[in-house]
C-alpha cells in the first residue's frame, strides 16, 4: 500500500505544532510562569528547550522521516533486531495511556464552550464554579456525551487520512487557534489593572530559582513539545526528504512557546484585573474550570456580551488546541495498528477508537461512580495521568536520546540531518553532546523527580 505523505512543509509543520501545542500550554506553562520567576523561568524553559527539547524533536523527526514509518516500526527498523526496537512500542504504549486521559478533558472544553456560549455563568456566585463544575464532572451522563462528541470528531478527522485529514485539519485550526490567541490577549491586556498580570508574568525573580524550578521547566518543556513518545516521529514519518528538519523543529518550539506566553497574556492581566491573588487560582483542571470562567465574568462585565464572546473563544481555544494534540495522539497508534498487522486505515483507527471509548470512559467515570476506584490513592484518571507524564515519559525521553546519541549511525544521522548533505549542519557536533551527556543526565533527574525520590530524601 502507498504510504501517504503530508502534501506541503508547511502542512507538515502546523500538524507537528498542532500536536505540541495542547492543553500544557494553557493550563500550565502560564502559571508555572508566574509562579516560578517570570521572565527568569522563560529564560530556563527556553535554555530546556535548546539544550534537550530540539535535540530530541530532531532526533524523533529524523528517526520517522528516515524509515518512513510508525513509531515501532521506525524503531524495528533503525535498532537492527537490538532490544532498541522496544522504545518505540513503549512509545505507542504512552501515546496511547496519554490519549485516554487527555479526550476526556478535551470533552470538558466543549462542554465549557457550550456554558460559555449559552451565557450559563452569568450571575453565578464566584463561590458556586466549583460546584457547577464537580457536578458536571461527577455526573455519569454529561461528560460521557461529550466525550463521545470529541472521540467523534477525532476519529473522523483519522479516518481521512494523512493529507486530507490531519494536514487539512492543522492548516484550519492552527491559524484559527493562533488568531483566537491574540485576540483574547490583546482584549484581556486592555483591561484596567492589566499591566500588574503582565508584570506577575514577566518579572523575572531569579530569588525563585532553584532546582525543583528547572526540573519543573524541563518537565515541561518536553510535555509541551509531545516529546518523547514518538508522537513526532509518526508525524516526520510523513515528511518528504526535502523538508529539513533542524528548521522544523525550531518553527515547531517558536510556535509552541509563543501560544503558551501569550496563554499566560490571556489569563494573568484578567486575573488582576478582578484583584485576585494569582497564587490562588489553582493550576490545570482548577485554573481552567473553576478559576477562569469567574475570572472572566467579573473582568469583562457578567453576562456581557464581551464576556460571553471572550469566555466561549477561550473554551473554543482550548478544544481546538487539545483536539489537535489528540489526533496527533490518535496518528500514533492507528499508524502502528495498521502497519504492523496489516489492517486498513479504517479498521485500525477504529480498533484505536474503540478502545479509546472504553478507557476513555473509565478515566471520565472516575471523578463520579467510578471515584471508589482506587490504585495507590489516585483515581483511574489520576493513574492514567500520573503514569504516562511522570514516569513512562521521562524513561522515554531517555531512552530517545540515549539511543540516538550513542547507537544510532553517526553517519545516517549527519546524512538524514543534511539532507544528504543539502543543508549545512554546523550545529551537529553539540546536537551529539546533548544527546550523550546532557539530555540523559537531565531527563534522568526530572524521572528521580517525578517519582518523588527527591521528596523522599527530603532534598526538596
Ligand atoms: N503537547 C501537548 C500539550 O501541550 C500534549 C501532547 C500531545 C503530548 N502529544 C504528546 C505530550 C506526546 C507528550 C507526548 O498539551
Amino acid at each position: 500500500m502507498e504510504r501517504e505523505n503530508f502534501g506541503s512543509k508547511v502542512g507538515a509543520i502546523l500538524a507537528a505544532a498542532g500536536s505540541a501545542v495542547g492543553l500544557g500550554n494553557v493550563w500550565r506553562f502560564p502559571i508555572e510562569t508566574g509562579q516560578n520567576g517570570g521572565a527568569a523561568f522563560i529564560i530556563i524553559y527556553v535554555l530546556c528547550i535548546l539544550a534537550l527539547g530540539l535535540p530530541i524533536m530532531i532526533s524523533e523527526f529524523l528517526i520517522g522521516r528516515y524509515t518512513h514509518a510508525n513509531t515501532a516500526g521506525a524503531f524495528r527498523i533503525v535498532s537492527n533486531g537490538s532490544p532498541w526496537k522496544w522504545v518505540g512500542r513503549m512509545g505507542v504504549f504512552t501515546g496511547w495511556f496519554i490519549l485516554c486521559y487527555y479526550v476526556v478533558v478535551g470533552a470538558w472544553t466543549m462542554h465549557y464552550t457550550f456554558l460559555s456560549v449559552t451565557n450559563a455563568f452569568y450571575e453565578v456566585p464566584a463561590r458556586e464554579y466549583e460546584t457547577i463544575f464537580n457536578g458536571f464532572v461527577s455526573n455519569p451522563w454529561m461528560p460521557t456525551l461529550w466525550l463521545l462528541v470529541f472521540i467523534g470528531v477525532i476519529h473522523y478527522v483519522i479516518t481521512r487520512g494523512v493529507q486530507s485529514g490531519i494536514e487539512k485539519s492543522a492548516k484550519l485550526m492552527m491559524p484559527t487557534l493562533f488568531v483566537i490567541t491574540v485576540f483574547l490577549a490583546i482584549c484581556s491586556v486592555s483591561l484596567p489593572g492589566a499591566s500588574q498580570g503582565i508584570e506577575f508574568l514577566l518579572r523575572p525573580d531569579w530569588s525563585k530559582v532553584n532546582s525543583t524550578v528547572v526540573l519543573e521547566a524541563m518537565g515541561q518543556a518536553f510535555y509541551s513539545l509531545s516529546l518523547a513518545m514518538g508522537c513526532l516521529c509518526t508525524y516526520a514519518s510523513y515528511f518528504d526528504k526535502k523538508t529539513p528538519l533542524a528548521k522544523s523543529a525550531v518553527n515547531v518550539a517558536v510556535i509552541d512557546t509563543l501560544i503558551a506566553i501569550m496563554a499566560g497574556f490571556i489569563i494573568f492581566p484578567s486575573v488582576f484585573n478582578i484583584g485576585m491573588d494569582p497564587n490562588e487560582v489553582g493550576v490545570g483542571a482548577s485554573l481552567t474550570f473553576v478559576s477562569l470562567p469567574n475570572v472572566f465574568q467579573q473582568a469583562l462585565g457578567d453576562g456581557s456580551v464581551l464576556a460571553v464572546v471572550f469566555s466561549t473563544l477561550f473554551y473554543f481555544l482550548l478544544f481546538v488546541a487539545a483536539l489537535t494534540s489528540a489526533i496527533s495522539l490518535h496518528e500514533v497508534a492507528t499508524a502502528y495498528v495498521t502497519e504492523e498487522f496489516g489492517m486498513s486505515r479504517k479498521r485500525g483507527a477504529t480498533l484505536v477508537t474503540v478502545s479509546i471509548l472504553v478507557l476513555g470512559t473509565l478515566c471520565s467515570l472516575s471523578f463520579g461512580p467510578l471515584s471508589d476506584v482506587k490504585l495507590f490513592d489516585r483515581n483511574i484518571f489520576s493513574i492514567f495521568d500520573d503514569l504516562s507524564g511522570r514516569i513512562l515519559l521521562p524513561i522515554g525521553g531517555m531512552l530517545i536520546s540515549i539511543f540516538a546519541g550513542w547507537v544510532l549511525d553517526r553517519k545516517l544521522y549527519h546524512d538524514e540531518l543534511s539532507n544528504g548533505g543539502d543543508l549545512k549542519a554546523p550545529y551537529f557536533k553539540l546536537l551529539v553532546f546533548s544527546l550523550r551527556y546532557i539530555a540523559p543526565l537531565a531527563i534522568g533527574l526530572v524521572l528521580l523527580d517525578q517519582m518523588g525520590v527527591f521528596q523522599f530524601l527530603a532534598l526538596k
